[in-house]
Protein backbone atom coordinates (compact mmCIF):
# COMPACT_ATOMS: atom_id res chain seq x y z
CA UNK A 1 0.00 0.00 0.00
CA UNK A 2 1.19 3.89 -0.85
CA UNK A 3 1.31 5.73 1.08
CA UNK A 4 -0.73 8.46 -0.93
CA UNK A 5 -3.43 6.10 -1.27
CA UNK A 6 -3.49 4.77 2.54
CA UNK A 7 -3.81 8.75 4.04
CA UNK A 8 -7.20 9.00 2.28
CA UNK A 9 -8.54 5.76 3.56
CA UNK A 10 -10.66 5.41 7.01
CA UNK A 11 -9.20 3.85 9.85
CA UNK A 12 -12.69 1.61 9.58
CA UNK A 13 -10.75 0.47 5.84
CA UNK A 14 -7.51 -0.76 7.16
CA UNK A 15 -6.42 -4.38 6.47
CA UNK A 16 -5.83 -5.87 9.80
CA UNK A 17 -4.01 -6.74 11.89
CA UNK A 18 -2.21 -3.11 12.11
CA UNK A 19 -1.27 -0.61 14.45
CA UNK A 20 -2.87 2.54 14.51
CA UNK A 21 -1.61 5.63 16.69
CA UNK A 22 -4.68 7.97 17.50
CA UNK A 23 -2.56 11.47 17.03
CA UNK A 24 -4.17 13.06 19.68
CA UNK A 25 -3.74 11.18 22.35
CA UNK A 26 -0.01 10.89 21.31
CA UNK A 27 0.56 14.25 21.48
CA UNK A 28 -0.82 14.00 24.73
CA UNK A 29 1.90 12.06 26.32
CA UNK A 30 4.37 13.63 24.79
CA UNK A 31 3.30 16.92 26.17
CA UNK A 32 2.63 15.15 29.95
CA UNK A 33 5.92 14.13 30.01
CA UNK A 34 7.62 17.11 28.52
CA UNK A 35 6.29 19.10 30.72
CA UNK A 36 6.50 16.56 33.96
CA UNK A 37 10.16 16.47 33.75
CA UNK A 38 10.61 20.39 32.89
CA UNK A 39 8.68 20.61 36.40
CA UNK A 40 10.98 18.50 38.13
CA UNK A 41 14.38 20.00 36.28
CA UNK A 42 14.93 17.12 34.52
CA UNK A 43 15.62 16.25 31.12
CA UNK A 44 14.49 13.75 28.86
CA UNK A 45 16.16 11.22 26.87
CA UNK A 46 13.40 8.57 26.04
CA UNK A 47 13.82 5.27 24.64
CA UNK A 48 13.45 4.59 21.48
CA UNK A 49 13.26 1.11 21.65
CA UNK A 50 9.07 1.26 22.84
CA UNK A 51 8.61 3.04 18.96
CA UNK A 52 11.25 2.00 16.87
CA UNK A 53 10.33 4.67 14.48
CA UNK A 54 12.79 7.87 14.02
CA UNK A 55 10.04 9.99 13.08
CA UNK A 56 8.96 9.53 16.95
CA UNK A 57 11.98 10.14 17.72
CA UNK A 58 12.28 13.04 16.19
CA UNK A 59 8.62 14.13 17.51
CA UNK A 60 10.14 13.92 21.01
CA UNK A 61 13.30 15.98 20.42
CA UNK A 62 11.01 18.70 18.63
CA UNK A 63 9.01 18.49 22.25
CA UNK A 64 12.21 19.21 23.92
CA UNK A 65 13.84 15.84 24.71
CA UNK A 66 17.96 16.51 24.86
CA UNK A 67 18.32 13.04 23.04
CA UNK A 68 17.15 9.69 22.40
CA UNK A 69 18.49 6.18 23.94
CA UNK A 70 18.47 2.90 21.70
CA UNK A 71 18.78 -0.56 23.16
CA UNK A 72 21.01 -1.72 20.40
CA UNK A 73 23.58 -0.19 18.28
CA UNK A 74 21.94 -1.49 15.24
CA UNK A 75 18.88 0.74 16.64
CA UNK A 76 21.51 3.84 16.90
CA UNK A 77 22.75 3.37 13.46
CA UNK A 78 19.01 3.48 11.52
CA UNK A 79 18.41 6.77 13.77
CA UNK A 80 21.43 8.49 12.97
CA UNK A 81 20.86 7.48 8.91
CA UNK A 82 17.50 9.62 9.76
CA UNK A 83 20.19 12.05 10.88
CA UNK A 84 19.48 11.81 14.59
CA UNK A 85 22.31 12.55 16.92
CA UNK A 86 23.62 12.46 20.51
CA UNK A 87 22.08 8.69 20.84
CA UNK A 88 22.85 6.78 24.29
CA UNK A 89 23.05 2.53 23.47
CA UNK A 90 21.75 1.77 26.75
CA UNK A 91 23.09 -2.15 26.71
CA UNK A 92 26.55 -2.83 26.39
CA UNK A 93 27.63 -3.36 22.77
CA UNK A 94 28.69 -7.22 22.44
CA UNK A 95 32.09 -8.11 21.77
CA UNK A 96 31.77 -8.02 18.02
CA UNK A 97 30.36 -5.12 17.59
CA UNK A 98 32.98 -2.87 19.32
CA UNK A 99 34.61 -1.89 15.99
CA UNK A 100 31.54 -0.68 14.98
CA UNK A 101 30.58 1.53 17.81
CA UNK A 102 34.02 2.98 17.25
CA UNK A 103 32.80 3.41 13.51
CA UNK A 104 29.58 5.32 14.46
CA UNK A 105 31.58 7.89 16.67
CA UNK A 106 33.13 9.13 13.20
CA UNK A 107 29.57 9.83 11.79
CA UNK A 108 28.44 11.27 15.14
CA UNK A 109 31.09 12.25 18.35
CA UNK A 110 28.09 12.46 20.21
CA UNK A 111 27.13 8.78 20.16
CA UNK A 112 27.11 7.16 23.90
CA UNK A 113 27.61 3.91 25.59
CA UNK A 114 27.62 2.02 28.79
CA UNK A 115 30.10 -0.32 30.38
CA UNK A 116 30.05 -2.61 33.38
CA UNK A 117 33.36 -4.15 33.29
CA UNK A 118 37.22 -3.42 32.78
CA UNK A 119 37.47 -6.25 30.20
CA UNK A 120 34.91 -3.50 27.84
CA UNK A 121 36.58 -0.66 28.47
CA UNK A 122 39.99 -2.36 27.39
CA UNK A 123 38.61 -3.29 24.15
CA UNK A 124 36.70 0.27 23.30
CA UNK A 125 40.12 1.64 24.56
CA UNK A 126 41.70 -0.12 21.65
CA UNK A 127 39.00 -0.17 19.44
CA UNK A 128 38.34 4.24 19.50
CA UNK A 129 42.82 3.45 19.45
CA UNK A 130 42.22 1.64 16.08
CA UNK A 131 39.88 4.03 14.59
CA UNK A 132 41.20 7.53 15.87
CA UNK A 133 37.84 8.55 17.25
CA UNK A 134 37.17 9.38 21.09
CA UNK A 135 34.22 7.32 22.31
CA UNK A 136 31.71 8.51 25.11
CA UNK A 137 30.93 6.40 28.15
CA UNK A 138 29.04 5.74 30.93
CA UNK A 139 29.21 3.51 33.72
CA UNK A 140 26.04 0.83 34.19
CA UNK A 141 25.22 0.75 37.32
CA UNK A 142 23.13 -2.55 38.46
CA UNK A 143 20.27 -1.09 40.14
CA UNK A 144 19.97 -5.00 42.32
CA UNK A 145 18.16 -6.57 38.97
CA UNK A 146 21.33 -8.64 38.17
CA UNK A 147 20.93 -7.69 34.16
CA UNK A 148 24.24 -5.42 33.38
CA UNK A 149 25.77 -3.25 35.51
CA UNK A 150 28.44 -2.83 38.27
CA UNK A 151 27.95 -2.50 42.31
CA UNK A 152 28.19 1.43 43.46
CA UNK A 153 31.98 0.30 44.37
CA UNK A 154 33.01 -1.47 41.09
CA UNK A 155 31.28 1.52 39.01
CA UNK A 156 33.33 4.02 40.91
CA UNK A 157 36.11 1.75 40.26
CA UNK A 158 35.62 1.34 36.84
CA UNK A 159 34.93 5.12 36.50
CA UNK A 160 38.87 5.43 37.25
CA UNK A 161 39.99 3.27 34.98
CA UNK A 162 37.97 5.05 32.04
CA UNK A 163 39.75 8.47 33.39
CA UNK A 164 43.02 6.27 32.81
CA UNK A 165 41.74 5.98 29.19
CA UNK A 166 43.30 8.11 26.76
CA UNK A 167 40.87 7.30 23.45
CA UNK A 168 37.30 7.54 26.27
CA UNK A 169 35.71 10.43 27.79
CA UNK A 170 33.77 9.42 30.81
CA UNK A 171 30.27 11.54 30.64
CA UNK A 172 27.92 10.44 33.48
CA UNK A 173 26.33 6.51 34.66
CA UNK A 174 23.58 5.21 33.90
CA UNK A 175 21.18 2.82 36.34
CA UNK A 176 17.96 1.50 34.80
CA UNK A 177 15.45 -0.09 37.14
CA UNK A 178 13.65 -2.82 34.97
CA UNK A 179 12.43 -4.82 37.31
CA UNK A 180 10.44 -2.42 39.58
CA UNK A 181 8.79 -0.67 36.96
CA UNK A 182 5.48 -2.58 37.26
CA UNK A 183 5.29 -3.59 40.51
CA UNK A 184 1.80 -2.86 41.15
CA UNK A 185 1.80 -1.27 44.33
CA UNK A 186 2.68 2.76 43.68
CA UNK A 187 3.76 3.02 47.40
CA UNK A 188 6.25 -0.26 46.79
CA UNK A 189 7.69 1.34 43.35
CA UNK A 190 8.56 4.42 44.03
CA UNK A 191 10.72 3.62 47.10
CA UNK A 192 12.29 1.16 45.48
CA UNK A 193 13.15 2.86 42.71
CA UNK A 194 14.36 5.36 45.11
CA UNK A 195 16.72 3.59 47.07
CA UNK A 196 18.32 2.15 44.34
CA UNK A 197 18.95 5.43 42.56
CA UNK A 198 19.77 7.14 45.84
CA UNK A 199 22.68 4.58 45.97
CA UNK A 200 23.35 4.85 42.53
CA UNK A 201 23.80 8.72 43.55
CA UNK A 202 27.23 7.80 44.79
CA UNK A 203 29.27 7.17 42.06
CA UNK A 204 27.80 10.29 40.51
CA UNK A 205 29.18 12.02 43.29
CA UNK A 206 32.23 10.48 43.04
CA UNK A 207 32.29 11.81 39.32
CA UNK A 208 31.11 15.61 40.24
CA UNK A 209 33.84 15.43 42.77
CA UNK A 210 36.45 14.29 40.40
CA UNK A 211 35.42 17.52 38.26
CA UNK A 212 33.97 15.98 35.60
CA UNK A 213 31.41 18.82 33.80
CA UNK A 214 28.29 18.12 34.22
CA UNK A 215 27.94 14.20 34.47
CA UNK A 216 24.90 12.43 32.98
CA UNK A 217 23.20 10.74 35.48
CA UNK A 218 20.04 8.68 33.54
CA UNK A 219 17.71 5.94 34.36
CA UNK A 220 14.13 5.50 34.89
CA UNK A 221 11.12 4.61 32.84
CA UNK A 222 7.47 5.29 32.89
CA UNK A 223 6.26 3.27 36.07
CA UNK A 224 8.81 5.01 38.09
CA UNK A 225 9.34 8.57 35.97
CA UNK A 226 7.22 11.10 38.70
CA UNK A 227 8.85 9.81 42.19
CA UNK A 228 12.81 9.33 40.47
CA UNK A 229 12.21 13.42 39.51
CA UNK A 230 12.80 13.63 43.69
CA UNK A 231 15.99 12.16 43.02
CA UNK A 232 18.39 15.41 42.94
CA UNK A 233 21.39 13.87 41.29
CA UNK A 234 19.25 12.64 38.53
CA UNK A 235 19.69 14.75 35.49
CA UNK A 236 17.87 12.46 32.67
CA UNK A 237 14.86 10.16 32.47
CA UNK A 238 15.01 7.32 29.60
CA UNK A 239 11.04 6.59 29.78
CA UNK A 240 9.57 4.77 26.72
CA UNK A 241 6.25 3.43 26.99
CA UNK A 242 4.59 6.45 28.00
CA UNK A 243 4.41 7.54 24.93
CA UNK A 244 2.03 4.58 23.64
CA UNK A 245 1.17 2.96 27.11
CA UNK A 246 0.11 -0.74 27.03
CA UNK A 247 -1.85 -3.11 28.91
CA UNK A 248 0.95 -4.18 31.37
CA UNK A 249 1.44 -0.28 32.43
CA UNK A 250 -2.59 0.58 32.54
CA UNK A 251 -2.53 -2.44 34.98
CA UNK A 252 -0.63 -1.08 37.84
CA UNK A 253 -1.53 1.46 40.38
CA UNK A 254 -0.22 5.55 40.74
CA UNK A 255 -0.45 8.22 42.45
CA UNK A 256 -3.57 8.70 41.11
CA UNK A 257 -5.14 4.96 41.21
CA UNK A 258 -4.33 2.46 43.52
CA UNK A 259 -5.11 -0.05 40.63
CA UNK A 260 -4.77 1.85 37.33
CA UNK A 261 -1.72 4.25 35.60
CA UNK A 262 -4.19 6.78 33.61
CA UNK A 263 -1.84 9.76 33.47
CA UNK A 264 -0.76 8.62 29.67
CA UNK A 265 -3.50 7.88 27.55
CA UNK A 266 -3.54 4.48 25.10
CA UNK A 267 -2.12 5.92 22.18
CA UNK A 268 -1.10 2.45 20.69
CA UNK A 269 -3.74 0.11 19.09
CA UNK A 270 -3.76 -3.12 17.43
CA UNK A 271 -6.83 -3.06 15.15
CA UNK A 272 -8.04 -7.25 14.20
CA UNK A 273 -11.00 -8.29 12.50
CA UNK A 274 -13.30 -10.94 13.58
CA UNK A 275 -13.03 -14.05 11.07
CA UNK A 276 -14.58 -16.80 12.30
CA UNK A 277 -18.20 -16.35 14.63
CA UNK A 278 -19.39 -20.31 14.56
CA UNK A 279 -18.80 -20.86 18.89
CA UNK A 280 -21.21 -19.68 20.81
CA UNK A 281 -19.07 -18.48 23.64
CA UNK A 282 -16.04 -16.62 21.43
CA UNK A 283 -15.81 -15.29 17.64
CA UNK A 284 -11.57 -15.52 16.44
CA UNK A 285 -9.84 -12.54 15.21
CA UNK A 286 -7.12 -12.65 12.89
CA UNK A 287 -4.31 -11.27 15.44
CA UNK A 288 -2.21 -13.92 17.38
CA UNK A 289 1.48 -14.73 18.38
CA UNK A 290 2.63 -13.17 15.29
CA UNK A 291 1.56 -9.65 15.78
CA UNK A 292 0.42 -9.29 19.66
CA UNK A 293 3.17 -10.48 21.96
CA UNK A 294 2.31 -11.88 25.07
CA UNK A 295 3.06 -9.94 28.12
CA UNK A 296 2.13 -10.56 31.58
CA UNK A 297 -1.16 -9.73 31.27
CA UNK A 298 -3.58 -10.11 28.25
CA UNK A 299 -4.45 -7.41 25.26
CA UNK A 300 -7.31 -5.26 26.63
CA UNK A 301 -10.70 -4.54 24.62
CA UNK A 302 -11.01 -1.00 23.75
CA UNK A 303 -13.88 -1.37 21.01
CA UNK A 304 -16.32 -3.00 21.45
CA UNK A 305 -16.37 -1.48 24.48
CA UNK A 306 -18.18 -4.46 27.02
CA UNK A 307 -16.75 -5.72 30.25
CA UNK A 308 -17.70 -9.34 29.35
CA UNK A 309 -15.11 -9.35 26.54
CA UNK A 310 -11.77 -10.69 26.93
CA UNK A 311 -9.09 -11.73 24.38
CA UNK A 312 -6.92 -14.81 24.93
CA UNK A 313 -3.66 -16.08 22.33
CA UNK A 314 -5.50 -18.78 20.11
CA UNK A 315 -2.19 -19.38 18.39
CA UNK A 316 0.59 -17.90 15.56
CA UNK A 317 -2.37 -16.19 13.51
CA UNK A 318 -5.43 -16.15 15.71
CA UNK A 319 -6.90 -14.47 18.78
CA UNK A 320 -10.20 -15.86 20.95
CA UNK A 321 -12.27 -12.94 21.84
CA UNK A 322 -14.54 -14.63 25.01
CA UNK A 323 -17.79 -13.59 25.32
CA UNK A 324 -18.96 -14.11 28.98
CA UNK A 325 -22.57 -14.63 29.99
CA UNK A 326 -24.45 -11.47 28.33
CA UNK A 327 -21.60 -10.22 26.22
CA UNK A 328 -22.79 -9.04 23.08
CA UNK A 329 -20.98 -11.19 20.31
CA UNK A 330 -18.81 -9.53 17.85
CA UNK A 331 -20.39 -10.24 14.29
CA UNK A 332 -18.28 -11.41 11.56
CA UNK A 333 -16.33 -9.06 9.71
CA UNK A 334 -16.56 -6.26 12.69
CA UNK A 335 -13.17 -4.96 14.06
CA UNK A 336 -11.83 -5.07 17.66
CA UNK A 337 -9.39 -2.72 18.75
CA UNK A 338 -6.91 -3.92 21.78
CA UNK A 339 -4.90 -2.26 23.66
CA UNK A 340 -1.38 -4.75 23.15
CA UNK A 341 0.10 -6.47 25.88
CA UNK A 342 3.83 -5.67 25.66
CA UNK A 343 4.17 -2.14 23.01
CA UNK A 344 8.11 -2.86 22.65
CA UNK A 345 8.06 -6.56 21.34
CA UNK A 346 4.80 -5.78 19.49
CA UNK A 347 5.75 -2.84 17.65
CA UNK A 348 8.97 -4.95 16.83
CA UNK A 349 6.36 -7.48 14.47
CA UNK A 350 4.94 -4.50 12.10
CA UNK A 351 6.75 -2.21 9.24
CA UNK A 352 4.52 0.73 9.95
CA UNK A 353 2.03 3.24 12.33
CA UNK A 354 -1.06 4.23 10.32
CA UNK A 355 -1.53 7.87 12.10
CA UNK A 356 -5.38 8.56 12.97
CA UNK A 357 -7.37 11.70 13.48
CA UNK A 358 -10.97 12.03 14.26
CA UNK A 359 -10.88 8.15 11.85
CA UNK A 360 -9.24 9.06 8.99
CA UNK A 361 -5.24 7.82 8.08
CA UNK A 362 -3.60 11.14 7.91
CA UNK A 363 -0.05 9.68 8.06
CA UNK A 364 2.08 6.94 7.87
CA UNK A 365 5.33 6.52 10.14
CA UNK A 366 7.93 3.85 9.07
CA UNK A 367 8.96 1.45 11.66
CA UNK A 368 12.15 1.82 10.46
CA UNK A 369 14.49 0.48 13.40
CA UNK A 370 12.06 -3.05 13.16
CA UNK A 371 14.44 -6.08 13.40
CA UNK A 372 17.44 -4.38 14.74
CA UNK A 373 18.26 -6.26 17.56
CA UNK A 374 22.35 -6.61 17.59
C1 LIG B 1 17.64 0.66 29.71
C2 LIG B 1 16.20 1.06 29.56
N1 LIG B 1 15.87 2.35 29.76
C3 LIG B 1 14.61 2.78 29.62
C4 LIG B 1 13.58 1.90 29.28
C5 LIG B 1 12.19 2.46 29.11
O1 LIG B 1 11.35 1.98 30.06
P1 LIG B 1 9.76 2.10 29.96
O2 LIG B 1 9.35 1.56 28.63
O3 LIG B 1 9.30 1.26 31.07
O4 LIG B 1 9.44 3.52 30.10
C6 LIG B 1 13.88 0.56 29.08
C7 LIG B 1 12.81 -0.38 28.75
O5 LIG B 1 12.90 -1.57 28.82
C8 LIG B 1 15.22 0.12 29.21
O6 LIG B 1 15.57 -1.15 29.02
Amino acid sequence: MTDSRTTDMLKAQLDTPCLVLEAELLDQNIRAMAQWVASGNKRLRPHAKTHKCSVLARRQMEAGAVGVCAAKLSEAEKLMDAGLRGILVTSPVAAGRIDALAEAAKRDPGIMGVVDCPETVRCLQEAAQRKSVRLKVLVDVDPGMGRTGATVEGGIDLGRFIRGCSALDLVGLQCYAGHLQHLPSYAERCARSRQALQAAARVFRQFQEWGIANPIFTGSGTGTYDADCEIPELTDLQAGSYLFMDAEYRQIGSAEDPLRFRRFRPALTLLATVISANQPGHVTVDAGLKTLFPGRVPPEILVPDHPGLSYEWFGDEHGKIVCAAGAPKPALGSRVELVVSHCDPTVNCFDRYYVIRQGRVVDVWPIDLRGCCW
